[in-house]
């Protein structure tokens, strides 16, 4: 029996920008993703019955189709004929639709995982083929990248070459969100900024973090406040705790800052913890 244990990362969107809706109903996007080190593991066992069993240690987690872990295994059985079936196990540390992509990283986790014990050998522009088939989210965690730039729906990815390493203290309320909420809550109209993803992109090559900080940026924030307007306390609250940058990751509710040091991360994680159940500090992957 083959067996094998990946982590399972993260990602935050220090920008986002929408460009356009598409005729198949997407957005067309500009985004920056960021890796981070808040990670699910994932174990790997692969068995006889030809079925994927799933166990996870989070109650929300559904363990049968709607689990974009079980779709990526139905995706490769189906493709390539596969008659093995596998046990995965996720140990959950990702909150669930908060706009981290756990979901999505399980699901990339799993198409590389079951490229290994199965043998497959597939190259990674195939990945990321079936990968953007299970969502838009899936390709970017197939590249071994901190930093990559996501057009199109977000799957058009370009790995950059960053070596800045940040540090985030991440609030993720009770509140959740899903994709699909929060895009079809969106003007359009309200969208057409002057936001230049390459100014942010500079900054975070030099390395001028206090700089890439205040040009964090997310068109999806008007939107995720409509939904619940009472995030925008969160983000007031992070911002008065002299936090250089704050924003929205993706089309989640989650909220993060910037900061430049393990310390002030840790800092701050003590005094949120007294008014919020889920704080977080991470930094770059
Ligand atoms: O690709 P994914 O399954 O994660 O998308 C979930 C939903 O989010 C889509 O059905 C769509 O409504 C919305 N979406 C979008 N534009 C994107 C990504 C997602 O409209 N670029």
């Amino acid at each position: 029996m083959q067996s094998l244990t990946l982590k399972s990362p993260a990602k935050l969107n220090l920008f986002l920008k929408v460009l356009n809706k598409r005729p198949d109903g997407y957005h067309n996007l500009e985004t920056i993703f960021e890796r981070i080190d808040l990670c699910d593991v994932v174990g790997f066992r692969s068995n006889r019955s030809g079925r994927i069993r799933i166990a996870c240690d989070h109650p929300e987690v559904p363990l049968g189709p709607k689990n974009l872990v079980y779709k990526a295994f139905q995706l490769l059985q189906k493709e390539f004929g596969i008659r093995e079936g596998v046990d995965i196990k996720i140990a959950k540390r990702i909150p669930v639709a908060a706009g981290l992509a756990g979901g999505s990283s399980n699901a990339a986790t799993t198409l590389l995982g079951l490229n290994q014990i199965w043998g497959l050998g597939l190259p990674r522009q195939k990945l990321v083929e079936l990968g953007a088939r299970l969502g838009s989210d899936v390709p970017f965690f197939l590249y071994d990248a901190s930093w990559a730039l996501g057009t199109g729906r977000g799957d058009q990815i370009k790995p950059l070459d960053i070596r800045a390493k940040l540090w985030h203290i991440i609030v993720v309320p009770r509140r959740k969100m899903y994709s699909r909420e929060v895009f079809t809550a969106l003007n359009l109209e309200l969208t057409k900024n002057k936001h230049d993803v390459n100014i942010l992109l500079r900054s975070l090559r030099k390395g001028s973090l206090e700089k890439a900080a205040r040009l964090l940026f997310n068109d999806l924030e008007t939107s995720i406040l409509g939904i619940c307007p009472k995030l925008l306390t969160v983000k007031k609250r992070l911002q008065a705790c002299d936090v250089p940058g704050v924003a929205f990751s993706g089309s989640g509710p989650a909220v993060y800052g910037l900061v430049t040091s393990q310390e002030k991360a840790r800092h701050l994680q003590k005094n949120l913890n007294r008014f919020y159940k889920q704080v977080f500090t991470a930094a770059t992957l």
